[in-house]
């Protein structure tokens, strides 16, 4: 194979590279000399202890923040000069879900999802509420549609929240700890939609605690501390034959939490 058609496949297959990044606060690194690629249409889990890096690092995938040094390349171009309509671009293909589900606490379960499609991509509102029922109905919410976020669970929250993603067409989608602020009962009904998802091809970088999950989704884990990944490997291995000590102390850790 030449060099050429060898570069222009890995192309097609990675979404995200990762090459030498490094990403300082305050002068201390946060993420240092990370280089990872995430393949198109997998799911990779990122896991590690608290403050390891793990929100740095999916922010930088969409510039929420900057980084110092090293290239981030999305579907092979580079991401770290994008400004203006490139960079609006680059965030449109990547959808993100947070933690605290960050909807509009002003507008209903509809108007949350369609407002995108109306006032971003000048779709017709009818049109556009149609669409965004159909992805309602996707994560199991079309029930809801008037009411308003404080009307719903943390759970059903979480779910309008993908469904806004959903909508937003977004080839890859990024959710960091998106069960960690629900309560015990509402986590699988999460954890279900997210599992769907990963049935369609859709790129998915998912930060969590959740080793059960992480295991039945991932196609790749990876582990980070202090700003470094430690080990990177498929979910059988990594879950029951980890290498480097930091990480088996982790899993104990996570699994076995009283001893
Ligand atoms: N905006 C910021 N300004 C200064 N330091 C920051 C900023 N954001 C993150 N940090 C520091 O970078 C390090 C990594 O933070 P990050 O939020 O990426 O960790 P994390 O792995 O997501 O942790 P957690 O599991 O608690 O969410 C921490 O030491 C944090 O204090
Ligand atoms: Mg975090």
């Amino acid at each position: 194979m030449t060099n050429n058609v060898y570069i222009e496949q890995k192309k097609n297959k990675v979404a995200i590279e990762f090459f030498e990044v490094c990403k300082k606060f305050n002068k201390i690194y946060t993420l240092n000399n990370i280089n990872l690629s995430i393949f198109s249409g997998k799911v990779i889990v990122i896991c590690g202890p608290s403050g390891s890096g793990k929100s740095t690092l999916v922010r930088l995938i969409n510039r929420l923040e900057k980084f110092d040094s090293g290239e981030i390349f999305v579907y092979g171009k580079p991401i770290s000069n994008l400004k203006g309509n490139n960079l609006r671009k680059l965030r449109m293909n990547i959808g993100f879900v947070f933690q605290k589900f960050n909807l509009y606490s002003n507008l209903n379960v509809l108007n949350n999802v369609a407002l995108s499609l109306i006032q971003i991509q000048n779709w017709k509102k009818e049109k556009a509420y149609q669409y965004a029922i159909e992805k309602l109905k996707e994560v199991g919410i079309s029930n809801k549609t008037h009411s308003y976020p404080h009307e719903l669970s943390g759970g059903q929250q979480q779910r309008v929240a993908i469904a806004r993603v959903l909508a937003s067409n977004a080839k890859i989608i990024i959710f960091d700890e998106p069960t960690s602020a629900l309560d015990p009962e509402m986590i699988s009904e999460v954890m279900i939609v997210i599992k769907n998802l990963s049935y369609h091809k859709i790129t998915m970088i998912v930060v969590t605690h959740e080793i059960q999950f992480a295991r039945k989704i991932a196609d790749q884990v990876v582990f980070l501390s202090s700003g470094k990944i430690l080990e990177q490997s498929d979910p059988e291995n990594f879950f029951s034959n980890p290498k480097h000590p930091r990480v088996k102390k982790f899993l104990k850790k996570i699994l076995f939490p009283l001893k």
